[in-house]
This record gives C-alpha cells, structure tokens and sequence, in this order.
C-alpha cells in the first residue's frame, strides 16, 4: 500500500486520485468540528466554499432542521448560529440537524479532492478509527492537509505523521512510504510526546491565540475521543 500525503493544498489531475482513499485534515479546525458535531448527533454536513453559497443552500431545506456555521478569519460570520470551534457542536445544540459549514481552508479541501474513491474526514479526534478504516479499504492513501490559504500547516502535517505511524503499527503492510510520507513521519516522531506544542508553534495556532480562541488549541490536540468515520460524497458528509 501506498501511502503519499500532500504537503501542500494544491488542485490535483482528478484521475491520478480515482482509486485512493484520501484523508483530508484540518485539526484546526475544520475537521475537528466536523467530526465532533457528528459524533454528537448532527445528521450530514455540507461543506461550501463561500458565505453565499451557504446562504442560497440553506433555502433549500424546512426551517429549524439545517443551521448555519463556519468562520472568516476564525470568527463566526455574521448572521450564523455557529462559528468554527468545535467546543461549540455539542448537545441538544447540534443533535439531529444538519450543518451548512463554511471556513477559510477546510471546506474547501473537500472539494479540491472530491475524485477520490473515499474521501474521509480526518484530526486528532478520530485518528484510531481512520487508521483501521483505510488499513481495510486495502486501496494506496492521499493523506491531505488543508494547509493555510494554500501554505504548508505544520499541525496537519503532524496528525498526518500520526495516522502513518498508526497504519505502520496496526497494518501488515507491505507499505510504501513516499518522501512526503517520511518527512511526516519524522515531524510527527518530533512533536508526539506534546501534540500542544506543535499547534501552538504553528502559524495559524498563534492567530487563533491572537484571536481569542487558546482554548480550542489544547482541545483540538485530543486523540481519539470518537470512533466516527466521516465521508464526503456528492457533496455531503455523514458517519459510514
Ligand atoms: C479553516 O478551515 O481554515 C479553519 O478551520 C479556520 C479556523 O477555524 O480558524
């Protein structure tokens, strides 16, 4: 098995991904409040590129079903019900609905790699249970940090790292690590005993701090708190 991760979050030929699962990673925080509003009971959710395109979609659905979340600039956009820490999807607040989300970076990661035979949404969060679902789907991995508006991001890079190093260690292998891969690995073997620390160092930890949202570093650098698989298909993503 083939496992490659994209350092940087460039457009890809579509077919060069067709047969791979892909692994897309936003630890801060698309993915994370991705996972964490569906492991407590939100039913899909729609990732958008644009403020607009959220608006227009949620036209479409009955009223009090579907709610609004997302950030610019890591703040929740006027107008919302949700912004983009994950300490926010939680309870009675997210149970049952479905979520239009919107970010900077994460939502659109999606579609950049919609090609992909499996496209799964991927943080520190669900970590253990990505790990066993792309050992079973047997298929070569794209592991795809969403990078910051088109740059390398450091604490996606390290959670890719983790999810090789669970594949390496539960997995028979054979696999076969591209020099991505390996450079993941190392950053991650660099940072494994202090997850915080690399989401604190990384650019876009220090704007969430500048920004007022310190805490949701520290909670975002928790492992496997949920077994939840999320898929993106047609564009909608829900647990397996
Ligand atoms: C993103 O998708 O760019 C991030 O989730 C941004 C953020 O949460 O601040």
């Amino acid at each position: 098995m083939l496992i490659d991760i994209q350092l940087l979050p460039i457009k890809f030929d579509p077919l060069s991904i067709s047969a791979h699962t892909v692994a897309v990673i936003d630890v801060l925080r698309a993915t994370s409040v991705i996972i964490h509003a569906l492991s407590q009971g939100a039913t899909e959710i729609i990732p958008v590129a644009t403020i607009e395109e959220a608006l227009s979609r949620i036209t479409q659905f009955p009223e009090g079903t579907t709610l609004l979340g997302g950030e610019r600039e890591s703040r929740k956009i006027e107008g919302f019900d949700l912004g983009n820490s994950p300490r926010e999807y939680i309870g009675e607040r997210i149970k049952g609905k479905r979520l239009i989300l919107t970010t900077t970076n994460g939502t659109k990661a999606f579609h950049l790699v919609s090609s992909g035979r499996e496209i799964l949404a991927t943080s520190f969060f669900n970590i253990g249970a990505i790990s066993h679902h792309c050992l079973d789907m047997r298929t070569d991995l794209l592991i795809f940090p969403s990078g910051d508006e088109g740059r390398f991001s450091l604490e996606d890079v390290v959670c890719g790292g983790m999810l090789i190093d669970r594949m390496l260690e539960k997995g028979k292998g054979p696999f076969s690590l591209t020099d991505a891969s390996q450079s993941a690995l190392i950053l991650y073997e660099r940072f494994k005993e202090n997850l915080v620390k690399a989401l604190r160092l990384s650019t876009h930890g220090q704007d969430l701090i500048e920004r007022g949202f310190e805490e949701d570093l520290s909670y975002c650098a928790q492992v496997d708190i949920t077994n939840v698989v999320p898929i993106f298909r047609d564009g909608v993503i829900r647990i397996r």
